[in-house]
Order: C-alpha cells, then sequence, then structure tokens
C-alpha cells in the first residue's frame, strides 16, 4: 500500500511533505518550520522536509490539482505540513475536492482533531470565560457522511429539478473513530473526569444516527472510566456558547464536526490560533496538520497573518509522531507568547509581523 520509503529510512527520522499552499499559507509555514527547526535542536530528534508546489498557481500552471502519483508519493511520509489552499481565480470546490477532500479520504485520514482551547492572553467572543472555561476537543469523523459526494441530479435546470445528497455511514467508519475519541479521552485524561459527548441528532437522523448511537453504547462499555455523554447537535452549539466547561471531548459526525468546529474555532479567538489534525493513526499511516484559516488573498505577502495556528499544527504533528515533550514545549512556548506578548490575535494588529511572532516562539522555547 504504501512506498517503501518509510521501511528504507531511519525510523527515528521524521518523514515531513510540505505544502505551502496558496496565499498566506508559505508565510504562515515558514514560521511553523522555524519552530520546528529550533525545537529540534533543542530536544534533539531529526526530520527531513520535501517540498510540494500544489495548489491553486499549480493548478493554473498544469491544469491538474494533485499529479496521478501524489497519493502514493504523499503516502510514503509520516506526515504532510499543509499551509492553505484556496485561490481566487480557481472556482470554489476544485481544490477543496481535489486536494483537501482528496488527500483526507486516499490517505484514510479517519480522524480530524480540533483542540478549542483559549489560550492566555487571547480575547474570546463569550463573556465571562477564559482559559479554564474553554479547553475541549472535537473528534470529528473525516471519511463519511455527506462529503463522500454521492447525490445527483434529475431534471437538472428545469422547474422540475430534484437534487439528491446521501448521507453514508458506515460500522466501520464511526466504530473506528468513536473508539479512538475513548482512546484520547482516556489519554487526556482531563483532571475534572473523564467524558466523551456524542454530538448527533438521534431524534431526526432515524438510521444513519441510530447506527453512531447503537456503536458509541457498545463501544462505551469498553471504557468505563469514561463517561459516555450525548447532546443533539443544535443543543451542542447552545452549550458550546453557554458553558464551553462542559465538555471534555466531542466525537461527532463529518458534516456537524465541520459546523460546530468553526463555532469552536472563533470561541478560541479565530482562525489565527486554531489547529487542526487530520489524521490515519493506523501503523504506517499518513497524517495531515493545518492550521485551520484560509489562504487569506488579501493579506498575502504583507507579512501581517498570525502564524499561531501554523505553530499549533507543528505542535500537533510532533505529538502525532510521538515527540510529546517538543509538543509541549511548543504548546507552553506559544502560551508565553499569546499571554504576554502579542496585542491581538488578528491579522495586522498582533503588535509584531508574522515572522517576529515566529521569532518570538522560537524565543520562548529556551528553557525558563
Ligand atoms: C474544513 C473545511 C473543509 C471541510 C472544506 C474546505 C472542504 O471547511 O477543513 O473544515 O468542509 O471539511
Ligand atoms: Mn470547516
Amino acid at each position: 500500500m504504501h512506498t517503501t520509503a518509510k521501511e528504507t529510512t531511519d525510523n527515528n527520522v521524521i518523514r515531513i511533505a510540505v505544502i505551502r499552499g496558496d496565499g498566506t499559507g508559505p508565510e504562515v509555514v515558514a514560521e511553523g518550520l522555524k519552530v520546528l527547526k529550533a525545537i529540534s535542536e533543542l530536544e534533539h530528534f531529526s526530520y527531513e522536509l520535501s517540498e510540494f508546489p500544489f495548489g491553486g498557481d499549480h493548478y493554473l500552471e498544469t491544469g491538474q490539482v494533485l499529479p496521478e502519483d501524489a497519493i502514493e508519493q504523499l503516502s510514503g511520509f509520516d506526515a504532510i505540513y499543509l499551509g492553505a489552499v484556496g485561490h481566487p481565480d480557481v472556482a470554489p470546490g476544485v481544490l477543496e475536492k481535489g486536494l483537501l477532500l482528496e488527500l483526507r479520504f486516499q490517505l484514510d485520514q479517519y480522524i480530524n482533531l480540533r483542540p478549542v482551547k483559549l489560550l492566555p492572553g487571547v480575547e474570546t467572543p463569550l463573556a465571562g470565560k477564559g482559559p479554564d472555561e474553554i479547553d475541549f476537543v472535537v473528534v470529528r469523523e473525516n471519511t463519511e457522511d455527506l462529503y463522500c459526494g454521492v447525490g445527483g441530479f434529475l431534471k437538472k435546470g428545469t422547474p422540475d429539478e430534484v437534487a439528491s445528497q446521501t448521507a453514508l455511514y458506515s460500522r466501520k467508519g464511526c466504530e473506528r473513530c468513536i473508539r479512538w475519541a475513548f482512546e484520547y479521552t482516556q489519554r487526556r485524561n482531563n483532571p475534572k473526569g473523564k467524558m466523551l459527548t456524542l454530538v448527533a441528532k438521534t431524534n431526526v437522523l432515524t438510521y444513519g444516527h441510530d447506527l453512531w448511537w447503537r456503536t458509541f453504547q457498545e463501544v462505551a462499555s469498553d471504557y468505563p472510566d469514561v463517561k459516555a455523554d450525548y447532546n443533539h447537535v443544535d443543543a451542542c452549539c447552545m452549550w458550546m456558547v453557554k458553558n464551553p466547561e462542559y465538555y471534555d471531548v466531542i466525537v461527532t459526525t463529518n458534516m456537524f464536526g465541520d459546523i460546530i468546529t468553526d463555532l469552536g474555532g472563533i470561541l478560541q479567538g479565530g482562525m489565527g490560533v486554531a489547529a487542526g489534525g487530520n489524521i490515519n493513526p493506523d501503523p504506517g499511516g499518513t497524517s495531515m496538520f493545518e492550521p485551520m484559516g484560509g489562504s487569506a488573498p488579501k493579506y498575502t505577502g504583507k507579512g501581517v497573518i498570525n502564524p499561531i495556528a501554523a505553530i499549533n499544527a507543528v505542535a500537533m504533528l510532533l505529538e502525532q509522531a510521538g515527540q510529546t515533550t517538543a509538543a509541549r514545549r511548543i504548546d507552553a512556548a506559544v502560551a508565553r507568547v499569546t499571554g504576554e506578548k502579542m496585542q491581538s490575535q488578528s491579522a495586522g494588529k498582533m503588535g509584531y509581523s508574522t515572522s517576529e511572532v515566529g521569532d518570538l516562539v522560537v524565543a520562548e522555547l529556551a528553557p525558563h
């Protein structure tokens, strides 16, 4: 399935494919890689980078979003570090489907891990809530649901037009995600108590989410130390705003996960800080880490975009690669920079340039 690259290379080297992508993607990736270099020297681990030029410009030049052998090549890496894709001259959906979703599906990155953590000094739109209240994680299923692209048109363009878009859920697909989420909740080991909340809509989606519900109940019995909890997705949106402190870990379907993690992203201070991992947890799997913000074309080349999300994505990559201490050191450094140095997390208002924020994080990595 995978190329032989992994077997033939030194096991201690983290092999990373870098897709800098479009717009401000390259600017924030540069800062993430600056931090990666610094922490690798401090923690004495090795990594190798290989650059892939994919994104909007590459598509406009070549007419292809991904070359035919892209998946095979990328599957030989331990991880992919992705900046952003999205180009003003490329129709919406082309890069999203042809690159981002294609990689998630083809590399079977069935977990989309999105921490919602308010860092010190970061502004949240929620009144009266701080870092103690906003600290939970969303585990979003990443390969099924409405994202499968199943559907079609009938009598397209006529007054009688019918369109269908079908959500697919498999037992295997929901079970592997739910099981991973229980195990993640155990590892996270929240001192306030370990709780996994299934977020779905069992009162309406009485087939697909019934499968999720039954699977969740069954799998829960293997993890008696984790409280198995359930919220309907609409109620979850209210609780996330009213009592975010209620949550420890949420597991949810792909489409609902997409929506609630944008809500989560804004609670934690917006796209300047929110990062996510598309994880294939299987042995030999290739996972992909990205800042959640887009390519922000209007800010391109100005050096004003916030690289903290991209730096957080590096920490997530290192955690997945087994460099836990390095990941925690980056987290701590980032928290000091947001808490003590930056004026804001918004583009152009940080009090520093993109590259100065990277330098501040590097400086904070040194032992204190
Ligand atoms: C995300 C994005 C993608 C998604 C889009 C760009 C296809 O919104 O990563 O959340 O819907 O998953
Ligand atoms: Mn989204």
